[in-house]
């Protein structure tokens, strides 16, 4: 077997960087917050994921300081809406890079429904919302110790949102939901090929 390996720090030697499109998909965080003057804001982000499940963290890592970190540290709270297959056109427009002033949920016209927990509006038209409480916010850094222009942030789902056509018998109808994952480029998967797998017994 032949294999192209490379140093990150010293360039990946291809035509673009393959890093995400190999740790893919990534689920997408659409996380809404709203800034210490009010205004809402709504971006994806897909350096995204659950952390754990009992108590359920959620954590998405920002590359600089842009709106949603900034309104998370003023605020502590935050919302995950889940895009779906359904949403994904308004999903890519809301990460334009539009002023700080500006809502781009206003923009995009999105219909959004109050927060029961948090301060924070949710998304009406998502298959699910998760409410988060800011947990921690770390500025990352390399093996070094060098601090980098990234921050990962932390919330705890301190309540959930689903709407009920998407559950059936009790379980999520996952083929309906049809939930997004970004790849690398500008490619993206919609899940269409679900099998189980039963965990071995020793
Ligand atoms: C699908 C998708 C995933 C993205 N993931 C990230 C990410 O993980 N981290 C990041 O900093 N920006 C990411 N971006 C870019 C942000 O969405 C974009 O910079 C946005 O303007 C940030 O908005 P804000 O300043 O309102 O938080 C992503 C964009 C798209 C379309």
């Amino acid at each position: 077997m032949n294999f192209h390996s490379y140093n990150p720090q010293d360039g990946h030697g291809l035509k673009h960087n393959p890093f995400k499109a190999l740790i893919s998909p990534r689920p997408i965080g659409w996380i809404s917050s709203r800034s210490a003057e009010g205004i809402s804001n709504l971006a994806p982000y897909s350096f995204f994921n659950a952390l754990s499940e009992t108590p359920p963290l959620l954590g998405f890592s920002s590359s600089g300081r842009k709106d949603s970190l900034r309104n998370i540290e003023a605020t502590g709270a935050f919302v995950h809406n889940v895009a779906g297959h359904e949403l994904v056109t308004q999903m890519n427009a809301s990460s334009a890079p539009y002023d700080h002033e500006i809502s781009e949920i206003e923009m995009l016209g999105l219909a959004t429904l109050p927060g029961d927990v948090v301060d924070v509006p949710r998304l009406a038209e998502a298959p699910a919302s998760f409410e988060c409480k800011l947990v921690d916010i770390r500025q990352l850094e390399d093996h070094k110790g060098a601090k980098l222009q990234n921050y990962l942030i932390i919330g705890e789902v301190v309540r959930v949102h689903i709407q009920e056509r998407f559950i059936q018998d009790g379980m999520i109808d996952e083929a309906a939901l049809a939930a997004v994952g970004r790849l690398g480029y500008f490619n993206y998967a919609a899940v269409s090929d679900i099998f189980a797998l039963a965990r071995p017994k020793l």
